[in-house]
């Protein structure tokens, strides 16, 4: 197997994965799932945590997650490359994709443009659409193999659609779909792109201005290796005053009081559907989780070794006989699917994860899934086909 890294790469994956310590101890190949946590993430829960515990829940502590509550926001409009009042906290990516579809004002009989292999957290919010406001959801085969997406989002528009609900990268095939251009596509109609970002968020480059669409919504504890429970939400400015608040809470409204006769003024960034709080020292973990892989494993080098080392993997599968890879491999990131001759997937999954290689298999169509985060190594890539080697010989 050719070698990726150079001996500064090197250098910085023995630090990595010395902060990473679950992947030392298992070939590591499921963050589509859950990202493995950092040192970093975790001692600042803990202290956090422990400060509570020992000093109380009210004072310095609390005015210290404020402070850190707009460091994370910053942290993520960062990464997206958009600005700060174009991002909200969430608690995970099915609520941004809530918060963004049942904000838009539905009539009987609007049409919302999705796919087949949409993860749940975009396909229940549109479900849910159908069943209040009788939406007419159209389900498309974009995402698949043998689909090209532009032709296929083109086919499936009308004047009549109001929203498009697509993943930035299918959590089921692993393409990696040309948002760009199928904004665009949806925008000529008036539609609005509301883009789940949950296996994009972190695994590869995602300024989300360029992306071109409407709202993006991710989650911390997949690509961004964080703790569970926190999350973000870009709508873009413009898109503010269309997608009205669902849900009315702390900050989301700018006088602050809801008394029987105030009337309630909704804030004019993005932190209008920010409606809850956090638990804190899981915000101080994604913070600092945050700023670990930015100052020292950097954002761009992160998406780079993810996609070599997917690259690496489709190459090696590839060579195992009665193997077929799903995807071509100019359209993936870092998931690489595909399945094996007589081995049903689940007990594929079970074959490896008995030998310590943790990946998983995905319904819709019925797949095996690797997934390639930054902490990895070519040695996880040769175990991985060595595993399945052995299992085709027993
Ligand atoms: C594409 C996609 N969307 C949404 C989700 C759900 O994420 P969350 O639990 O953060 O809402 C997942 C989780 O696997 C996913 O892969």
């Amino acid at each position: 197997m050719s070698q990726l890294s150079t001996s500064s790469d090197h250098h910085k994956i023995a630090m990595i994965r010395a902060q990473m310590p679950a992947v030392t101890r298992e070939v590591y190949l499921n963050t589509g799932t859950n990202g493995p946590l950092s040192r970093r993430t975790v001692d600042a829960i803990t202290a956090y945590a422990c400060d509570e515990l020992e000093h109380g829940r009210i004072g310095p502590a609390s005015e210290r997650a404020s402070a850190v509550l707009a460091e994370s926001r910053a942290l993520i409009a960062e990464l997206l490359g958009c600005s700060l009042d174009e991002i909200a906290l969430t608690h995970n990516t099915t609520e941004g994709m809530n918060i963004a579809l049942l904000g838009l004002d539905w009539q009987p009989g609007d049409e919302l443009v999705t796919a087949n292999s949409e993860h749940e957290g975009g396909l229940n919010p549109a479900a849910l659409l159908k069943a209040r406001y009788g939406v007419n959801v159209i389900y498309t085969d974009i995402g698949l193999c043998d689909c090209d997406p532009v032709v296929s989002l083109e086919r499936a528009l009308t004047p009549r659609t109001r929203a498009v609900v697509l993943s930035h990268v299918s959590w089921t095939t692993g393409a990696v779909l040309p948002m760009r251009e199928l904004s665009d596509m949806a925008h000529q109609v008036g539609a609005v792109v509301v883009c789940d970002a949950a296996q994009a968020a972190g695994m590869v480059p995602a300024r989300v201005h360029d992306l071109g669409v409407d709202a993006y919504a991710l989650s911390g504890q997949k690509w961004l290796c964080g703790p569970d429970g926190i999350g973000a939400l870009y709508v873009r400015k413009d898109m503010q005053s269309k997608i009205q608040n669902t849900f009315s809470g702390y900050y989301t409204i700018k006088n602050r009081v809801a008394h029987a006769d105030a009337e309630i003024v909704f804030g004019d960034d993005a932190m209008r559907y920010q409606y809850a709080f956090h638990y804190a020292p899981s915000l101080f973990g994604f913070n600092e989780g945050l700023k670990w892989i930015r100052d020292e494993v950097g954002w761009e080098w992160a998406h780079r070794r993810t996609r070599e080392l997917a690259q690496c993997a489709y190459e090696e599968l590839g060579k195992i006989p009665g193997l077929r890879l799903y995807m071509p491999r100019d359209r993936i990131g870092g998931l690489v699917h595909f399945s094996v001759d007589d081995i049903p997937p689940a007990d594929l999954t079970a074959g490896l994860s008995a030998q310590n290689i943790v990946i998983r298999h995905v319904p819709e169509p019925l797949l095996n899934r690797v997934a390639t985060g930054f902490f990895n190594i070519e040695e996880d890539i040769a175990a991985l086909v060595r595993g399945i080697r052995s299992l085709q010989t027993v």
